[in-house]
């Protein structure tokens, strides 16, 4: 049998345009014209303002009564850490299979971010290694959202509830996601979100808190709007707050952005769990284990376990490289946990914060979380969101990419022996 595959000169076994991200249309258009011609392109309060009417609408959205704004993701995780008075000394538990914000902006905020392990079926924080990690430092936990598929956030507020802790849901990730009935975001005391470009809402740069505390809503407009409190003069600091305001135009492009959510969320989710089941059929693959308390997965990522044995030992960027030329934009997953950073190894955040001195014996070369440490180096491969807009023949499209690859998989060792002697 000759060659089969693409990535030996074969036929492309997947040939249409899936969708390109940002959507974008005459909504985001016309808002965008209507904040330049009224001149008054700065954070309003009134009258009718993009970004308080966004704050308010996305709030909604996520089963929350008050939302904030604010320049990007990062700065929300950081604004959070603050309304909760996490400061030096104080420990914050995080997972290592994530973007560095979640942990950086604990480092940000003077405090220290201790690693729990990852689920291997699911990627998501491991509620039991949370509860190993408890001293009587740590103040809070911060859940990721994966890929847009939820934590187990009923025992992870059973373990916040018993230690006195906050829990600030990391939901960069889960837009509109749903678990047990409820909106992601609205379960701890703080959700965060990111409209990054590459988020499943998107204004290039952007982020967005909410929660149902009024005391915390408070802090979190106050800290990003450089210390002020609403009904005050302008020249009123009442906490050292910065200027993490979002400009109107950002707010008509989040507007229009939000009117496309839902739908978009709903075909996502229903594709997503559709080419899943088809993936899972094929030995050595196998996607986030989705259980029936999860209503709603936001899928930023569709996320594959690959276990490189049932495809003869084939190694996992050999499968992206001949997905790609299948015409399948898959991608490794994050490469390393957060803690094998240089940033984390080489403590060089310990000059400028209080963590090494607060914890002289702290070393993060001995963090220890293996099933996260095996994703990162043998199994987590991802397809993004935009990919799961496509229609339902294009799913069938991508499982028979994966399929292709399979049948063919004695081609590709040959192909990876041959790299490796190169
Ligand atoms: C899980 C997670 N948390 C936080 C962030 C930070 O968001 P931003 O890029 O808007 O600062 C990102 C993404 O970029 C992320 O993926």
């Amino acid at each position: 049998m000759g060659k089969q595959l693409a990535i030996h000169g074969g036929p492309k076994a997947f040939t249409s345009d899936l969708p390109k991200w940002p959507i974008f249309g005459k909504e985001e258009e016309e808002g965008l014209l209507q904040v330049l011609h009224s001149g008054a392109w700065g954070r309003q309060e009134t009258p009718n303002p993009q970004v308080g009417r966004f704050e308010q609408r996305f709030a909604e959205a996520h089963e929350c009564k008050y939302g904030v704004a604010n320049t990007n993701g990062t700065v929300a995780l950081r604004l959070a850490l603050m309304a909760c008075g996490i400061k030096a000394g104080d420990e914050v538990i995080v997972t290592p299979f994530t973007f560095l914000a979640t942990a950086s902006a604990v480092v940000e905020a003077n405090a220290t971010p201790i690693f729990a392990d990852i689920e291997p079926d699911t990627y998501t924080i491991d509620p039991k290694s949370i509860e190993k990690l408890i001293t009587p430092r740590t103040k809070a936990i911060i859940p990721v959202h994966l890929g847009g598929l939820p934590c187990k956030m009923d025992e992870i507020m059973a373990i916040a509830k018993k230690h006195g802790l906050y829990v600030i849901e990391d939901c960069c990730h889960a837009h509109g996601a749903r678990y047990k009935g409820k909106s992601v975001g609205s379960y701890g005391n703080i959700g965060v979100f990111s409209f990054q470009s590459s988020k499943n809402m998107s204004s290039g740069e952007g982020g967005a808190l909410v929660t149902n505390d009024k005391e915390l809503h408070h802090l979190l407009y106050s800290f990003h709007n450089c210390g002020r409190e609403p009904g005050h003069p302008w020249y009123r600091h009442f906490r050292c707050g910065g200027n993490y305001r979002l400009s109107e135009f950002v707010g008509a492009i989040l507007n229009a952005q939000l009117d496309r959510l839902e739908d978009q969320t709903k075909t996502r989710d229903a594709n997503g769990r559709y080419l899943g089941k088809l993936v899972d059929k094929i030995p050595g693959l196998k996607t986030q284990h989705i259980s029936a308390d999860v209503d709603r997965h936001a899928f930023h990522l569709f996320v594959v376990r690959y276990d490189a044995s049932a495809f003869g030992g084939v190694p996992r960027e050999v499968i992206v490289e001949a997905a790609k030329a299948e015409g399948i934009p898959l991608a490794l997953g994050y490469p390393i946990a957060l803690y094998q950073q240089p940033m984390f190894r080489e403590g060089v955040f310990g000059s400028y914060t209080g963590c090494y001195i607060d914890h002289p014996q702290l070393d993060y070369k001995k963090t220890d979380c293996p099933v996260c440490d095996n994703a990162c180096a043998n199994e987590a491969l991802w397809l993004l969101h935009q990919n799961l807009l496509g229609t339902r023949e294009q799913m069938d499209g991508i499982a028979a990419v994966f399929k292709k690859l399979y049948d063919n998989r004695e081609e590709l060792a040959e192909f990876a022996a041959q790299q490796a002697r190169a």
